[in-house]
């Protein structure tokens, strides 16, 4: 999006889907959290001002909601360091969060936020230094304009403590406009990925360069040490592509958050597309969710295999490796069996059957 010049502006839709990812992660995050950690951190880079237009909350009172609940029912202590760069923002956040942390009983000691007026780098972990918070898990939003603007030292940082995780935005367009002809433009990408392997982009076709960015940042994350990462795709009210990239360490992060995914409406401006699906379609998370792109990648693995797969290794590959959650292999290769995809043994399916894909007309 382009950057709003007033102090605050109105929530967009996929805002709004953003949040409620935001809300629905951070509300498993925090009690698994809680329950092993006597401290930990939420921490954003580019808060904003904690308000949209509508009066609608912005993510840092999105989270302190969240974190108040948690702790009614932990004796634990929650940090919140909150970064922004623009002094009036950084004013209308500290009145938000003082009035919510004054209403409704919401008050309480262990919620520690501290509110600073800087640069997401270096201020940010200049701030988790100094609160204590870069020894304990962190859940550190990144969330700028689209820039890019995270340096990619910062992310090395937050994933040397091992339970932290991140999400990032980031809106591809930007460097594909302008890196190609501009060396500062390209300093800053250079800066975002952690190096110049993204360079490739300039020969890709303009049909898969979006594309080709996501992926060279999933492993730049990778590189810092989130080895687990799943994209958002979300659509500006411009039609501007943005993602939205989480990173973590941790299966238990990625089963989570795609709980959280799979029930955020994707009415409002967010898609989902598997990196890995061949085909690269868009999906809306509906009741019944179009698993086309899942077997189609299923079997692009399986092909790929030398031996048959069993259930639980497919399971856990549509865990780590796609968008799709565990919950829905075994219905999906019931249909590709009976639709001749695959063949099973023994015939019934549970974890430990093991899948082989046919070739293409091998029942006939
Ligand atoms: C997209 S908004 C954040 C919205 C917020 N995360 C939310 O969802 O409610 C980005 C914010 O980052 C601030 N910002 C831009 N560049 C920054 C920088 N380098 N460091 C810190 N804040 C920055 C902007 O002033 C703006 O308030």
């Amino acid at each position: 999006m382009a950057a709003p010049k007033d102090v605050i502006w109105e929530r967009d839709p996929h805002t709004a889907a953003k949040h409620a990812l935001l809300r629905r992660y951070l509300q498993a995050w925090a009690p698994i959290m809680l329950s092993r950690d006597e401290v930990v951190t939420y921490a954003e880079g580019f808060a904003g001002p904690g308000v949209y237009r509508g009066g609608e909350p912005g993510s840092p009172l999105v989270a302190h909601q969240v974190f108040s609940g948690a702790l009614r029912r932990s004796p634990r202590m929650v940090k919140m360091v909150l970064v922004e760069e623009n002094a009036r923002r950084k004013t209308e956040l500290e009145h938000r969060i003082a009035a919510t942390s004054g209403s409704s009983g919401a008050r309480n000691d262990r919620l520690d936020v501290h509110i600073a007026q800087g640069q997401c780098h270096p201020d940010l972990l200049q701030q988790l230094a100094r609160v204590g918070s870069l020894d304990h898990p962190m859940f550190v939003l990144l969330d700028g304009f689209g820039g890019p603007e995270v340096p990619f030292p910062l992310l090395q940082r937050i994933a040397t403590q091992r339970r932290s995780e991140v999400m990032v935005t980031f809106q591809p367009s930007f460097l594909v406009r302008f890196a190609g002809k501009d060396e500062r433009h390209r300093a800053a990408g250079d800066a975002f990925f952690g190096g110049n392997d993204w360079h490739g982009v300039f020969q890709e076709p303009s049909s898969s360069k979006a594309a080709y960015l996501r992926d060279r940042y999933r492993e730049s994350l990778g590189r810092a040490g989130f080895q687990h990462t799943l994209v958002f795709e979300m659509i500006d009210e411009a039609g501007h592509l943005l993602y939205l990239i989480f990173g973590t360490r941790h299966e238990r992060g990625v089963e989570k958050m795609k709980e959280a995914m799979w029930v955020v409406d994707t009415t409002s401006g967010v898609r989902y597309r598997d990196p890995k699906d061949p085909n690269q379609q868009a999906l809306d998370l509906e009741l019944e969710p179009d698993t086309g792109p899942l077997r189609r990648i299923l079997l692009d693995h399986l092909r790929s295999a030398p031996a048959a797969r069993s259930v639980d290794h497919l399971k856990r590959y549509a865990l780590l490796e796609t968008i799709y959650r565990p919950t829905q292999v075994i219905p999906l290769l019931k249909r590709m069996r009976d639709d001749g995809d695959v063949n099973v043994s023994p015939g019934r399916i549970t974890g430990t059957s093991t899948i082989a894909a046919l070739r293409q007309g091998a029942l006939f």
